[in-house]
């Protein structure tokens, strides 16, 4: 694919800036200045630098956020700032979303993408995508509440009980609840219909893929191709 033409997709901005980008030799490829907007390059599996900042090629791109409290999921936040803020401009530029959504005080793990069969499957009820979620809650934990959630409670907009895969008593105001559907503050509610209190929430997993310790709340990484692969993971059973 021609240079400018990578450029733009990556999130470069237009055709125009990109082409002026490279005549001004600000884009090195292989660590040599790239002066042609049109010659051709396959970046797959490598990148490019612009000012010197290397830029990994993807031509569906997917990263991980630690989202922190205080900011909104939507691409048009409205109280707060949103999560693209977060993300360099060509997250935007390209047209990455968050798949799926975090409540503005949910903190933890966020996928964001612009791989529209990506954010289809993670959403599809279908799949069944494990989401791990770490609460804590202002009431002592005790068996007839994760009793409920395991057996499934009923929320005011469906008749039909929604239940966990997993409830479980980390200690006493600590609770570990997976989830395979993903409804409107659907732990906060679920957790309410149990008797309990949700004071704070974290997403600690998605699928296998687990919140890395070295993504610290506000920062993000690219997912590698085995990373993508974990969000499929079955539960190991032991
Ligand atoms: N359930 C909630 O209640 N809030 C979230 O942010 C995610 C799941």
């Amino acid at each position: 694919m021609q240079l400018e033409r990578i450029l733009q997709q990556q999130g470069f901005g237009v055709r125009k800036a990109c082409r002026a980008l490279v005549r001004q030799g600000r884009v090195t490829v292989a660590g040599k200045a790239a002066k042609d907007p049109e010659a051709e390059f396959d970046l797959t599996g490598s990148g490019f630098a612009v000012d010197g900042v290397f830029w990994p090629y993807h031509a569906r791109a997917t990263l991980l956020l630690n989202k922190p409290a205080g900011v909104e999921c939507s691409r048009r936040p409205r109280h707060y700032p949103g999560v693209l803020s977060l993300l360099p401009p060509q997250c935007a530029a390209r047209g990455m979303q968050s798949v799926g959504r975090l409540d503005v005080d949910t903190t933890g793990l966020l996928l964001l993408s612009d791989d529209g069969q990506l954010i289809h499957a993670l959403a599809s009820p279908r799949r069944k995508v494990r989401k791990t979620y770490r609460a804590t809650v202002r009431h002592p934990l005790d068996e007839a509440q994760l009793a409920a959630l395991r057996a499934g409670v009923t929320l005011h907009d469906d008749p039909a009980p929604v239940a966990a895969v997993k409830a479980i008593a980390e200690d006493a105001h600590t609770l570990t609840l997976i989830l395979t559907s993903g409804r409107y503050h659907q732990v906060k509610r679920m957790v309410a219909a149990a008797g309990n209190r949700v004071e704070k929430l974290c997403r600690i997993a998605v699928g296998g893929l687990v919140l890395p310790g070295d993504v610290p709340e506000g920062t993000w990484c690219w997912l590698t191709q085995a990373d993508l692969e974990k969000l499929w993971e079955e539960e190991k059973t032991s």
